[in-house]
């Protein structure tokens, strides 16, 4: 292994995040499922009963999120994206589901959802439609805030379609603030930095005081090329993003695929492993009802959701990129560090990297204890700073570890042996 000639980064985000939205909220990244990306727009309920957007899909989400592990897992937001609404409001200016696909009506589906111990999210949109054209909540934000409270939904999803990006800040300020006067917490998600990058830089201070978390970049595709472009986008602007984030405020790089037709099984782990270092909201959108099990372990890893939820709330950045690779880290409560190292190039077999190569590695002076977490749990025990650990990561995948600092003056600890200095994954 020669040594691998990277571009090391070193940002001053060491300063602690700004004011958070003051709802109790969203402490750590927020956990659950969304229905967007794996079910879309589908409104057919008499072709497609089982796939479209109805109350059905949801109770039937929540009934497997209790009964397979989920719930425990840590995911508990159920969330309606898109299409659930009737094209008309009430007689009394009021938002209402669709009643042939929601014949409940939302009080009721919220009522079910309860009954499993899990939350209910709701979409709407800052503009005057939404984006697929269903009413709009400009000129509505107070009735439509309370609407949401009065049917005890948890979770608003907030969108940025159809609004003239000058009027997006007093928009999502104006929304937060409706939310507020209901005096019910309800999580709120924002689209705003999405839609005004095109236009601005958008203001993270004013963002992290009104919302819990927000989209900064495109929508996440069932794709390999969709996930790299997302944490393209956000190495490229860690130095304004990441320092946003922080207990009650997340950026969100949109959903987890994972589980679903478009990324192989160690492109699955890289969207885990990867979403856990950058403190993201871990919102599934696949079919629960029908998940492979690999997948499904993968979701309910123990080990990556508590890097994904650790208290310390810091969300990670690329540290170090060249020769096809990338590391990844997020600094952790107790001194720990979480590591992910992923291999870029997409040709050939499983290439090596060193160890000692991860900036973080100045951890391990004078040794660290490191754990494997993935392409399997493995405990790579203690290791020094002039460790020859090299890990092999398959092309698009990822190994991710946790690096634990021992301090000096505990000579009980032996040093790795030989044996440990070449680990195949
Ligand atoms: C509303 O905002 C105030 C002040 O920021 C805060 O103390 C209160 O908990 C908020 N209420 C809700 C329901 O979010
Ligand atoms: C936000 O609220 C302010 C004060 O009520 C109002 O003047 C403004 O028009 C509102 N903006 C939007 C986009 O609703
Ligand atoms: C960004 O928003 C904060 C909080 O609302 C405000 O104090 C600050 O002046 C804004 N910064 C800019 C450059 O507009
Ligand atoms: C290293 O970490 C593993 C996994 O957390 C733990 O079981 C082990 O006791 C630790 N070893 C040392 C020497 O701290």
């Amino acid at each position: 292994m020669s040594k691998t000639v990277l571009l090391v980064v070193s940002l001053s985000l060491m300063s602690p995040a700004s004011e958070a939205l003051d709802n109790g909220l969203a402490l750590k990244p927020t956990m659950g499922w969304l229905h967007w990306e794996r079910f879309m727009c589908n409104t057919d309920c008499d072709t497609d009963p089982d796939n479209c957007i109805s109350e059905r899909l949801y109770m039937q989400m929540a009934d497997v999120m209790v009964k397979e592990g989920w719930k425990e897992a840590g995911y508990e937001y159920v969330c309606i994206d898109d299409c659930w609404p009737s094209l008309q409001r009430d007689a009394r200016g009021r938002l209402q589901a669709d009643p042939k696909r929601f014949p409940g009506g939302i009080k009721k589906l919220a009522d079910y959802v309860h009954s499993k111990g899990l939350k209910l999210g709701i979409y709407a949109d800052v503009g005057e439609k939404t984006c697929a054209g269903y009413p709009g909540s400009l000129g509505h934000y107070e009735t439509d805030a309370q609407t949401f409270a009065d049917w005890d939904v948890d979770l608003l999803k907030f969108d940025g379609c159809n609004l003239k990006w000058t009027l997006l800040g007093e928009g999502y300020i104006n929304m937060s603030k409706a939310l507020n006067r209901t005096g019910r917490s309800i999580l709120y998600s924002c689209e705003w930095p999405l839609y005004e990058w095109p236009f601005q830089k958008p203001n993270y201070t004013a963002i992290r005081e009104t919302c819990n978390h927000w989209r900064n970049f495109d929508d996440v595709f069932d794709s390999w090329s969709s996930v790299k472009s997302i944490l393209d986008w956000t190495a490229s602007h860690q130095d304004t993003v990441v320092p946003s984030a922080g207990p009650g405020g997340w950026n969100d790089p949109d959903m987890l695929v994972i589980g679903n037709f478009g990324l192989s099984h160690d492109q699955q782990e890289s969207q885990m492993a990867l979403w856990a270092i950058m403190a993201a909201p871990l919102l599934m959108s696949n079919d629960l009802r029908d998940i492979c099990p690999r997948s499904k372990q993968l979701l309910q890893n123990k080990r990556i959701i508590e890097i994904s939820q650790d208290p310390l709330g810091r969300q990670g950045y690329r540290t170090a990129k060249g020769n096809s690779f990338e590391v990844w880290e997020r600094p952790l409560s107790k001194k720990r560090l979480a590591v992910a190292v992923l291999n870029k190039q997409e040709i050939g077999g499983p290439r090596g990297f060193a160890i000692s190569d991860v900036p973080g590695w100045k951890y391990c002076d004078p040794q660290c204890n490191v754990t494997l977490i993935l392409p399997q749990y493995k405990e790579m025990g203690v290791q020094a700073k002039e460790s020859k650990l090299i890990l092999y990561v398959n092309p698009s995948g990822t190994a991710l570890l946790t690096v634990t600092p021992i301090s000096k003056h505990r000579p009980h600890w032996k040093k790795t042996s030989a044996k440990h200095d070449q680990i195949i994954l």
